[in-house]
């Protein structure tokens, strides 16, 4: 059977470009194969400095993940950070990787470029991103486009490291979510974080309505017709309506006579009743804390098996330890 894995990184609350482009699909996956998921804190230290903050992102992820449909006795779920054997490996692979391998690294420029202070840990990051998917011996990596890089950086870190050492590692396949298209966001662009154009999956009634509220439209008359082609309002509703009340909703806006406000409405009853059990089952989860640390807990003694087992194979290999 297949081995998926794949990180979250607990950098907020996530919103419904996050559940459509990851979150739904490792769902998804879980049914297919043995699944690996777990939330990527040490990576979010790159980004983040407030202990708290860190400490309420990671629970809320776990939170957002557990109401969303991941089963923990199918997946195996776990904080990177139980398992800090994965430094080490990430320590051992450093030692192989080229500083042009990562002195390519697109994420890391951006990241630059977005005001990042340059430290020596978002430069490495790719590293521990390897030392995850190589400790786990993963066969597939669900992840975004914006990953694919890091996913061929992996892949070089293993060929380098089994030439010098012998047939180590296991070298993972990506597999680039580009069937599931970009959710799009308040303002017309790809929805994201770092944009502030999100609808957040568990945000309050109130918050969410006046976000789907404040969605760009153009300033056609409410009499007159409406092009439904670059509708943000519609884009957006084909992700939580039928069929349809797609083509209802499509029609209508050929036809005139009813206002962007009114649709804004039909969106928002749409993702308030296409979340409704989530929503349901995130409060049951957040009365119950002790079952999520379990959930987590459990996670991270499974993984810790396999990773001992890599760990030993890395070390007799380059000659650590007797
Ligand atoms: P953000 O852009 O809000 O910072 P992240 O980069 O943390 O989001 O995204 C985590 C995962 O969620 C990504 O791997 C990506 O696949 C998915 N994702 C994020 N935004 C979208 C979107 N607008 N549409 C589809 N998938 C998305
Ligand atoms: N870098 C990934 C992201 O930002 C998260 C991540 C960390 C990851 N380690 C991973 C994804 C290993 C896949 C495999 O989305």
């Amino acid at each position: 059977m297949a081995r998926y894995l794949t990180g979250i990184q607990p950098s907020g609350a996530l919103h419904i470009g996050n559940y459509f482009g990851a979150l739904k699909p490792a769902v998804e996956l879980q049914e297919l194969g043995e699944a690996f998921y777990f939330i990527a804190d040490y990576h979010a230290l790159t980004t983040i400095n407030d202990p708290e903050q860190l400490r309420k992102n990671v629970l809320g992820v776990a939170l957002d993940f557990l109401a969303c449909g991941l089963d923990p006795d199918k997946a195996c779920f776990f904080r990177q950070s139980a398992i800090p054997i994965v430094t080490e490996l990430a320590w051992i692979l450093s030692t192989v990787t080229p500083m042009g391998l990562l002195e390519r690294s697109h994420s890391y420029k951006d990241k630059i470029a977005h005001g990042l202070s340059a430290s020596h840990g978002l430069f490495a990051y790719p590293v521990l991103m390897a030392a995850d998917i190589l400790l786990y011996e993963s066969d597939i990596v669900p992840v975004g486009q914006d990953q694919k890089q890091h996913l061929e950086i992996t892949r070089d870190i293993v060929v380098k490291f089994n030439e010098v050492y012998g047939p180590i590692l296991k070298l993972p396949e990506p597999r680039i979510r580009d069937e599931v298209a970009t959710v799009v966001g308040l303002d017309g662009q790809k929805m994201s974080k770092s944009y502030g154009n999100t609808l957040e999956i568990f945000a309050p009634e109130k918050v969410l309505r006046k976000k789907v509220m404040s969605i760009v439209t153009d300033s056609v008359p409410i009499e007159a017709p409406k092009d439904p082609s670059n509708s943000i309002i519609l884009q957006l509703y084909r992700l939580v309506a039928g069929p349809a009340e797609v083509e209802a909703m499509t029609e209508s806006f050929r036809a005139g006579g009813t206002g962007y406000g009114e649709y804004k409405k039909q969106l928002f009853e749409g993702l308030w009743s296409m979340f409704e059990p989530m929503r349901k089952r995130r409060a049951e989860l957040e009365s119950n804390l002790e079952f999520v640390e379990t959930v987590l807990k459990r996670g991270a003694e499974r993984a810790l098996t396999t990773a001992e087992q890599t760990i030993s194979r890395v070390r007799r290999a380059v000659g650590i330890g007797r």
